[in-house]
């Protein structure tokens, strides 16, 4: 028999009160007081309080006694007040208890492995094994539950936008560029293989060819590359591509996106539009191309001032180019010895720093880390440049620009961290702007596109292409929210000729683009609207907007640190058939260590 729901777990109040309804749930927990078995049901929606007593009926009594946590049951009985000290305020249902006439129990479970509960007390692993438990979790269930009105805020956003929901393929070719492919082997043509699309680009690309105009698609990419808390090898993109636009018009697109987004899953309001902030400013302010803007501490340059010093460190790293920079953290120029030479320990093993060099801008006195070789004078200089106020403490490093801005980025992040400076009420939002256009890769010998091959250079840069390629700037952008990279797209290149000319630049000969993105280029020769877009990583939002500290708190099945889903246990192995079938023999799998 079914005991069909007249209410759920989550609604009922004394509003209710003397009503008969039917509830539906899991067990929770359960107490027996004296005879009478309390047990709170549990659904998606909340908890209720449910009680059997031998005086509202003996049968439902008898049978509850079986109950245990994680048994599905229905039941049939009268809403009723609780007595005053038996009120819940925390919860909706707080002042009621439905008192049993009728139980059924539709099925039984085994003793769950980890207790169904917010603070669950368990490894991850285990966590993962029993996803289907752990989604139980009131926690994991207000994840998704976020995740779905982000899809729900998204499409109705575009659709109001009139912007086109088009699926584009999951088989598609293989082009290899930025990550490696996952590949899937065709058996009705041997030897051939289509790969999972890392994004949709050149399909997006291609419907604004088709004149599509404005596209939008909530999809699947997958990239395998090596794992982190914020990369998983399948992943979702809230993928747009627009016709006849500039940077301005896609940011404005954007901002509404994510106000409307922030709005209705998390009651934020951000003000639009979002700040801008240059790449290479990024850099030199912060150590970083995903600046955290929820606190301070930008960097203060201090080659200008030591180049001439006696102190080598200083005098030689700026003559061979490179630089000399720090920052201020307020209020700690108290820390004790012991702590800043942790501290030098830390920036030295944890973020690869040469040496740590810190001045202590006290009442009683400025103390120099490298008192003995840097004059009072260029000490004094430097405090003064960086603004600091009396009691405040300057972390300084000096060596190459490459690596000194992201180590001090590093140490920023580390410090406000360690002293719990960051405003975590706070979502600031940026887009950092004007990315270089390449990169070179020294290994390779080689350029590679910062963004993708289809990113369009500066005009006002276009004709470094060839002659300084290193400096050309793209109309590329990200979108930053506290720290994290959820977005990136660019305006793209709409002719073949500078379609070419990039490839060119990047090393890629005629034959090798035309196999490559052939049809790309085909395409437009007949007519391709100025267009560009962005994909924003859905999961990183949803992680933002839940606090969460991995991917995989807002991702219902996702893989561990090693690609593995440990639910299904996948990858696996499979039948010599179905590899006779795809034309594929294993060479011998390496030993393991
Ligand atoms: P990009 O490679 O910058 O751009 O990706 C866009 C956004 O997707 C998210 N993201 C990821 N999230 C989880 N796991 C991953 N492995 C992962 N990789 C990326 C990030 C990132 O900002 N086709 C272009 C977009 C465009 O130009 O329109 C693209 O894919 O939040």
């Amino acid at each position: 028999m079914t005991l069909l729901r007249t209410h759920t777990c989550g609604e009922l109040t004394r509003e209710q009160t003397g009503e008969t309804v039917i509830l539906n749930g899991w067990v929770d927990t359960r107490r027996d007081l004296g005879g009478v078995i309390f047990i709170d049901l549990r659904d998606r929606y909340g908890l209720t309080q449910v009680v059997f007593s031998p005086q509202d009926d003996e049968e439902a009594h008898k049978t509850a006694d079986q109950l245990r946590s994680e048994y599905v049951i229905g039941v049939e009985g009268e809403i009723r007040e609780r007595d005053s000290e038996n009120v819940n305020p925390n919860i909706k249902t707080g002042s009621i208890e439905l008192r049993v006439k009728k139980l059924v129990i539709y099925s039984k479970s085994e003793t769950p492995p980890f207790a169904i509960e917010d603070d669950v007390k368990t490894n991850e692993d285990l966590r993962l094994k029993y996803r289907y438990l752990d989604l139980r979790r009131p926690a994991m269930q207000r994840n998704m539950l976020l995740r779905s009105a982000i899809y729900k805020s998204t499409r109705n956003y575009f659709y109001e936008n009139e912007f086109a929901e088009i699926e584009t393929p999951f088989l598609m070719r293989s082009t290899p560029e930025g990550a490696r492919d996952y590949l899937v082997p065709s058996r009705v043509n041997p030897g051939k293989f289509y790969a999972l699309p890392q994004s949709p680009q050149t399909y997006k690309q291609i419907l604004m060819v088709s004149g599509m105009d404005r596209y939008f698609q909530i999809v699947k990419c997958f990239r395998d590359e090596d794992l982190r808390a914020d990369r998983q090898p399948e992943f979702t993109q809230i993928d747009v591509e627009m016709s006849f636009v500039d940077e301005d018009r896609i940011y404005h697109m954007g901002e509404g996106l994510m106000q409307r987004i922030l709005r209705e899953t998390a009651g934020v309001e951000v003000p639009v539009p979002f700040p801008r902030m240059s790449y290479q400013e990024a850099i030199t302010t912060y150590g970083s191309d995903k600046p955290d803007t929820r606190f301070g501490m930008t960097f203060v340059g201090f080659s200008d001032i030591v180049k001439d010093s006696e102190f080598r460190v200083f005098s030689k790293t700026v003559a061979d180019g490179g630089t000399v920079v720090g920052f201020v953290v307020p209020g700690m120029g108290s820390l004790g010895r012991g702590v800043m030479d942790r501290l030098t320990k830390r920036a030295q093993d944890e973020l690869g720093a040469g040496g740590l060099i810190y001045i202590k801008n006290n009442e009683d006195e400025v103390y120099s880390s490298v008192s003995k070789f840097v004059s009072e004078e260029v000490t004094l200089e430097m405090v003064n440049k960086s603004g600091a106020n009396k009691g405040d403490l300057i972390l300084i490093l000096a060596g190459s620009k490459k690596t000194v801005y992201n180590q001090l980025g590093d140490l920023r992040l580390m410090i406000a961290k360690e002293y719990d400076m960051i405003d975590t009420s706070k979502y600031n939002l940026l887009w950092v702007t004007d990315f270089p256009l390449l990169e070179y890769d020294e290994e390779d010998g080689r350029f590679y596109a910062m963004h993708h091959p289809f990113t369009s250079p500066r005009e006002e840069d276009m004709d470094m292409l060839e002659t300084d390629p290193g400096n050309v700037r793209a109309r590329a952008y990200d979108l930053v929210m506290n720290g994290s990279e959820i977005g990136g797209g660019s305006i793209r290149i709409h002719n073949s000729e500078v379609q070419s000319r990039m490839f060119e630049a990047l090393g890629i000969g005629e034959e090798e683009a035309r196999q490559k993105f052939g049809f790309l280029l085909d395409a437009f020769k007949f007519g391709a609207p100025p267009h560009g877009g962005i994909a924003l990583g859905l999961d990183r939002v949803a992680m933002l907007l839940t606090g969460a500290k991995s991917l995989r708190e807002v991702i219902a099945f996702p893989k561990n640190q090693r690609a593995i889903s440990l639910m299904d246990d996948c990858p696996n192995e499979v039948d010599a058939d179905q590899l006779e079938e795809l034309h594929i023999r294993l060479a011998p799998i390496p030993e393991k260590g």
